[in-house]
Formats: structure tokens, C-alpha cells, sequence
């Protein structure tokens, strides 16, 4: 029997139609954000969703859908996944790992540039219409060259944000994670692995980059950033809810730190009001990974995630591979 899928959000249509060949597919071509509601509605004789970080899968959720065998994420970050809980379902869980890891670098090197140099900042005072003049501290920012790039979560991302800043930019590099990079990774980055409160007081600019959990809920909060150097920069492209924002928008306000960039929020797409009225703060909209090959390849990912955890084969990248031989020996 054909098994049956929700495609859970919009996706590339080639991909969606690589899925319409294997299973009978339920698409969102509306790309409306269900409710918790809907979405266990539409997931009642599912087999299997593809989901974005947008969707959470729940213990209330998977003991309402008992057919749901596979959940596919398209997207690294998986803490909309409860996997204790789709582990003693035997449901299989998969992210996106490494396809995004140079793009998602890439962006949160762009944002900790744009919040230093205050590239929002200039351009929206310039789009006013207010550049009239040259003067000698205009938007002068600080500099990104040389200085201490401190990494919080020195993962994948990570370390491929420290390798830009080493090699190309010859910052020295500290990290703080919950376990050291070995020696051999350490060496070609120069990079020093530091306690957290060390990382705070001598970071230039702070590239947050660690996986949300309940651990890592306002790591970073009003008495961190009262640690941290006046004139640095805080940059976050992990996930909404390890900083404080409203404490970073009193921070910004009081020139605590001097700026900060922002592709994650606390309760996102919502933003904390404060934030928007500041003008050192670069926000974007949870873009990090958005680049189109990049999309692709994450989506090509958890379909073939999806496709393989329902047809019996070993899905390339699954959170809870022990769940597999109970459904395969
Ligand atoms: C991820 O992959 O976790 C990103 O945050 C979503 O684009």
C-alpha cells in the first residue's frame, strides 16, 4: 500500500514532486503555518512529515498521530523535535547537517561585520536622506580585523565561522563549548578554549552558535552582557531564546555593549518591540541558511531522510538511529 506524507510547508517543487513519486503526498502549497491543532489533524494516517523548524513534534502531537513513523526536518537546529520522545515511539527523527555549515557561516560572519562597521545603521540614516556632510567620526565602528572573534558553541558553524575569522581576517580566536576541539583542530585556527566568563570579558565581537536546550535558555542575559566589553558586539544566529532580548535591548540602549546582529528571536516571527526602535542592532529574519543552493540542498536532504526511513533503507543523516533495528531486524 502506497504510504501517505504531509509536506508539512511550501517546498522547491522539484522536490516535492521527487516525494509524489514515492508516497501519496498532502502538500501546504498556501505555505500556512498550522496551528498544533491542524497540524496533528493533517498528520492522521500520515506515515511520515516533512517538517520545518516552524512545526513541533511533541509528546501530546505523536501520541495523537499513532501512524507517524518518520519526521524530517529541514533544518539542523532540531529543538522543535522532542527525540526522547519520538525515540520511545520508534519514530524516526532526521535534521539538515553540513549542507548548510559554509552558508550559515558565511551569514553570521556578514552580521557581526554589519553590526561592527554599523552598515544598517549608515544606510538607513543615509536612505533618510541626512548624509550631508563628511565628518570624522561618522559611523565609525570597530574594527573586525585583528581583533577577538569569541565563539559560543564551536560546532560545525563554529568553526567554520573561526576559520574566516583566523585565516581571513587574522582574529584571534576563543571559543567556549561543552567539550574541547581537539589539539589538531585547535592548532590551524590558533583558536583557546576559555571558561565562559572569560570568553565574555575578552571577546571583541561574540558569535553566539550553540544548539537551543533548556541549558542554553538566556545563557546570555543582563548580567553576561555587563561582562562583556563596552565597545563589542554580540551576534546571534543560533536560536531565539539563548539571549535575553529584552536585556539586549537595555544593553543596546545603555551602550552596554556598543552592537549587536540578530537573525533569531525570543517567540520569532514576533520580535521584542524594544529592539526595533534601537539603532544598533542589524535584524534579520532567520535567514542564515537562505541561500538558494543551500535551500535545496536541506530540502533534497530531508526528503532523502524521509524517503529512506519509510522505504526500509538507512536515511543518511537520522537524530535517533537506534530507533532503526527495531523497525528493520
Ligand atoms: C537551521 O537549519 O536550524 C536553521 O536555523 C533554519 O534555517
Amino acid at each position: 500500500m502506497t504510504q501517505r506524507i504531509l509536506v508539512a510547508r511550501a517546498i522547491f517543487p522539484d522536490t516535492l514532486a521527487r516525494l509524489q513519486t514515492h508516497f501519496e503526498v498532502e502538500s501546504n502549497a498556501g505555505d500556512t503555518v498550522f496551528t498544533q491543532a491542524q497540524l496533528i489533524e493533517r498528520l492522521q494516517g500520515k506515515d511520515g512529515a516533512f517538517i520545518s523548524g516552524s512545526e513541533r513534534i511533541d509528546t501530546e502531537l505523536l501520541d495523537a498521530c499513532p501512524t507517524l513513523r518518520a519526521v524530517c526536518n529541514m533544518a539542523v537546529g532540531y529543538n522543535n523535535i522532542d527525540l526522547p520522545a519520538c525515540t520511545a515511539r520508534g519514530v524516526l527523527a532526521s535534521n539538515t547537517p553540513d549542507v548548510l555549515t559554509e552558508t550559515t557561516a558565511d551569514f553570521g560572519f556578514a552580521l557581526m561585520m554589519a553590526a561592527a562597521r554599523r552598515i544598517s545603521e549608515s544606510e538607513h540614516a543615509l536612505r533618510r536622506g541626512e548624509w550631508t556632510k563628511w565628518s570624522y567620526d561618522m559611523f565609525c565602528g570597530s574594527d573586525v580585523h585583528g581583533a577577538t572573534l569569541g565563539i559560543l558553541g564551536m560546532g560545525r558553524i563554529g568553526q567554520a565561522i573561526a576559520r574566516r575569522g583566523a585565516l581571513g581576517f587574522g582574529m584571534k580566536v576563543i571559543y567556549h563549548n561543552r567539550s574541547r576541539l581537539a589539539p589538531a583542530q585547535e592548532a590551524p585556527l590558533g583558536a583557546r578554549y576559555v571558561d565562559k566568563a572569560t570568553l565574555l570579558c575578552e571577546a571583541d565581537h561574540l558569535v553566539l552558535v550553540l544548539p537551543y536546550s533548556p541549558a542554553a535558555h538566556h545563557a546570555i542575559g543582563a548580567a553576561e552582557l555587563a561582562q562583556m566589553k563596552p565597545g563589542a558586539t554580540l551576534t546571534n544566529i543560533a536560536r531565539g531564546g539563548i539571549v535575553d532580548d529584552a536585556a539586549l535591548a537595555v544593553a543596546l540602549r545603555d551602550r552596554v555593549i556598543s552592537a549587536a546582529g540578530l537573525d533569531v528571536f525570543e517567540g520569532e516571527p514576533a520580535l521584542n518591540p524594544a529592539l526595533l526602535t534601537l539603532p544598533n542592532v542589524v535584524l534579520t529574519p532567520h535567514i542564515a541558511s537562505a541561500t538558494t543552493a543551500t535551500r535545496r540542498a536541506m530540502a533534497e536532504l530531508a526528503a532523502d531522510n524521509l524517503i529512506a526511513a519509510l522505504t526500509g533503507a538507512t536515511p543518511p543523516t537520522p537524530l535517533n538511529p537506534e530507533v532503526l533495528p527495531l523497525r528493520h531486524g
